[in-house]
């Protein structure tokens, strides 16, 4: 065995080659790797007892692309598309031998080689559109040659994954093997070899794309189905041209033209947002005084105790990692309310083709419901549910105090309330967090994880592993009302609620946030949640638009009319003339005057007041770091990806620009504009949130 560096060796096995790929974890493509693979051809290339390449990585995966730690930096050559084109232009047969998620660059390798294999659990995909990013090393020239047009623009535009049943069936592998991928490989090679089969240069074939040589209205059409979901974001339209490209270009222009969008979406600032988002949110789950190496507890079965909408959307993420959950509900006709709905939702994904009906069966067949709290003692993990009500709260945690094994984790949902002081109610508070999980509980990725003062660090640890298990994004939070997101919320709603009084609309408001990338305003989303949640008749005193509408039964698009009136077949907000009088009779009385508000005013009166409150979280040490509160806003309040988070927002518009307004906000408006003390530390200092600071 030759070794071309320290992450890429050389192999012989009589007349094959085999180039092994060892840069954890993902082995991504380096300059070392780049180097390591294209010295290693030089080697095998010309020499004449090789007569078939294998190129395969060691540990978990086959490579999962570039490396993007390098990315925004000079690239060091060779270029990932200088090696890939020599690989192709090799006049011996070139075999990818690939397992893992072959993703990025890594299936571009896998594409610039004549064959590929796969072992039968790979995943395959293109996912650079998630950094802002085009396949920039041949992907979108070379996929739509192998797969056709329409496949690769959905697995382009998308980032998408394929399996490697699906690859098969699309010619992307050539074959899949159940087990031991290199003598699979080693055996291919052999028949190739044997066979004398001819070599197959992707960018030589051409039968998929001719057949829609010319054919704009495929691109156009594929455009407008895009077009919702990539609302906002400057790469998917870039794939698309580029694979417009490799359908009217020969090969090479195609190539240099894929080249040229590349670099312009990686000098953008969305690219850069993405790719750092992408840290972001691997970053989360590291907390400085809890080691990777912290020991865990099992979490073998969970109870939840409530079984409204959030309690069963809690309840679906455990069943769907496979671990029982005891439901616990008052009142049977809750109980059997709560579980239709879980079924409900199964069912539905059933229709949708994302699951068997045996599936839901089994899924279901892992929830018991009970009226009993007796029921939960032997869970390793309680969740409770109940209404946002402290002394509720309390009753239901002295309770479990008494019924819990003494190891059994106890957690509270509450999106608010002091988790110290529910925490106090039991003689076990080490054993006590929150897990604030956002609605529809089943659905939404983020998990605050509610660390209160006496949370043992095993308990921490245990349930960040037992996010990922439950496929959620944890951020760990400290105590104190609402936590990071909420906090952060209510200064967006404070500022959204007093913008209508001084003049602009709902609709105007809702249409510049819009604009700006959340997927809808602060007034279309009151409606869509409902505006009567935590509101009573019997204590309302129409001191704010939202009672008064509450008031007149307009609660929202459930009741078909709140800040918008909604027609009965559609949930699309229509602008409604009463409000407006409604809103301009309010400040009136109020004696608010009614001016016109610019664009540029609602953004910074929405965003910079959460900008300046995850200055102040930063400051009291709620959470570890700036890009946590990024990865929260991204996940849970609809922030676009490609804007990074607020924090990477505010440090892109300029600090010195941030605290500036604030400061004349402050002088105009009053003291909830206060800037954050670490926000003028960090303007003093020329320091950002998360980009040096
Ligand atoms: N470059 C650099 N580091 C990477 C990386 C990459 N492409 N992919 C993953 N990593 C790092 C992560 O940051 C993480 O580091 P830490 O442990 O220090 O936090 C570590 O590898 C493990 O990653 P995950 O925690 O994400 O592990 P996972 O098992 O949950 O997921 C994965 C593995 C599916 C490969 C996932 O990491 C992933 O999706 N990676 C990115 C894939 C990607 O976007 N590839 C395209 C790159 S761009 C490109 O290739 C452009 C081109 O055209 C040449």
């Amino acid at each position: 065995m030759t070794t071309e560096n320290k992450v890429v060796s050389l192999e012989k096995k009589e007349d094959i080659a085999l180039i092994r790929i060892d840069n954890p974890p993902v082995n991504a493509l380096s300059h070392a790797v780049r180097k390591g693979i294209s010295d290693a051809f030089f080697h095998v290339a010309g020499d004449e007892k090789i007569n078939a390449i294998i190129i395969i990585c060691a540990g978990r995966t086959f490579s999962a692309g570039a490396d993007i730690k390098e990315f925004g930096k000079p690239l060091e050559p060779p270029g990932l598309g200088e090696v890939l084109n020599r690989i192709e232009a090799c006049p011996k047969p070139v075999i990818a031998a690939i397992h893992g998620t072959t993703l990025g660059g890594g299936l571009e390798t896998a594409l610039a080689c004549h064959f590929r294999i796969a072992l039968s659990s790979t995943r395959m995909g293109l996912p650079e559109v998630k950094l802002g990013l085009l396949p920039g090393a041949g992907g979108t020239q070379r996929l739509p040659r192998v797969v056709g047009v329409e496949t690769a623009l959905k697995m382009i535009t998308s980032g998408s994954q394929v399996n490697a049943a699906e690859a098969l069936k699309t010619g992307l592998v050539d074959k899949v093997v159940t087990e031991d991928l290199e003598s699979g490989a080693m055996a291919f090679a052999r028949e190739i070899i044997k066979d004398g089969s001819p070599l197959k240069r992707v960018s030589e074939l051409v039968d998929k794309i001719v057949t829609v040589r010319g054919n704009a209205s495929l691109f156009d059409d594929f455009r407008k189905s895009m077009a919702k979901r990539t609302r906002g974001f400057d790469a998917p339209e870039a794939c698309v041209k580029a694979v417009e490209a490799a359908v009217n270009k020969p090969f090479m222009e195609g190539l240099a033209y894929e080249r040229v969008l590349f670099e312009e979406l990686m000098a953008d600032t969305q690219s850069a947002a993405q790719r750092y988002y992408f840290f972001a949110e691997r970053q989360t789950v590291k907390i400085p005084d809890i080691p990777e190496d912290t020991a865990v507890f099992d979490i073998g079965r969970a109870a939840v105790i409530g079984a409204g909408t959030m309690g069963g959307g809690i309840a679906m993420n455990f069943v769907n990692a496979g671990i029982p959950v005891t439901l616990v509900e008052t009142s049977q006709e809750i109980l059997e309310r709560g579980l239709g709905v879980i079924r409900k939702n199964y069912d539905i994904s059933a229709a949708r083709g994302k699951m068997n009906i045996e599936d839901v069966d089994r899924r279901m067949a892992l929830i018991s419901g009970t009226l009993s709290m007796d029921d939960i003692a032997g869970a390793d993990i309680v969740i409770e549910a109940v209404y946002e009500n402290m002394e509720l709260k309390k009753a239901v945690f002295s309770k479990l105090d008494q019924i819990c094994d003494p190891d059994t984790i106890m957690a509270t949902n509450t999106s608010y309330l002091d988790v110290n002081a529910i925490a106090a109610e039991t003689s076990r508070p080490g054993y006590v967090l929150g897990l604030h999980f956002f609605s529809p509980a089943n659905v939404m990725r983020l998990l605050e994880i509610v660390r209160a003062e006496r949370t043992s660090r095993q308990v921490l640890a245990t349930c960040l592993a037992l996010a990922k298990k439950i496929n959620k994004l944890p951020v760990v939070v400290g105590v104190c009302f609402g936590f990071a997101g909420n906090r952060m919320f209510a200064q967006r709603k404070r500022e959204s609620d007093a913008l209508i009084l001084e003049g602009a609309l709902p609709s105007r408001v809702d249409k510049v946030l819009y604009d700006f990338g959340f997927p809808m305003g602060p007034f279309a989303l009151n409606d869509l949640i409902g505006l009567d949640l935590g509101w009573r008749r019997e204590t309302s005193t129409g001191a704010t638009i939202r009672e008064r509408l509450c008031e007149m039964g307009r609660l929202g698009q459930k009741s078909g009319a709140g800040y918008y009136r909604y027609d009965s077949a559609s949930r699309t907000p229509l602008a409604d003339p009463e409000i407006e009088r409604l809103i301009r009779d309010f400040a009136r009385e109020k004696n608010i005057p009614q001016r016109e508000i610019a664009d540029r005013e609602i953004i910074e009166r929405c965003i910079y007041p959460v900008i300046n409150e995850g200055a102040r979280i930063l400051e009291e040490g709620i959470v570890t770091r700036a890009s946590d509160l990024d990865v929260i806003w991204v996940n849970g309040y609809g922030w676009p990806a490609y804007r990074g988070g607020p924090m990477f927002y505010a440090d892109n518009i300029g600090l010195g620009k941030v605290l500036e307004s604030m400061k004349s906000y402050h002088a105009r408006l009053g003291d909830e504009w206060k800037p954050a003390a670490l926000l003028e530390k960090m303007v003093s200092k020329g320091k950002l949130f998360v980009k040096s600071g």
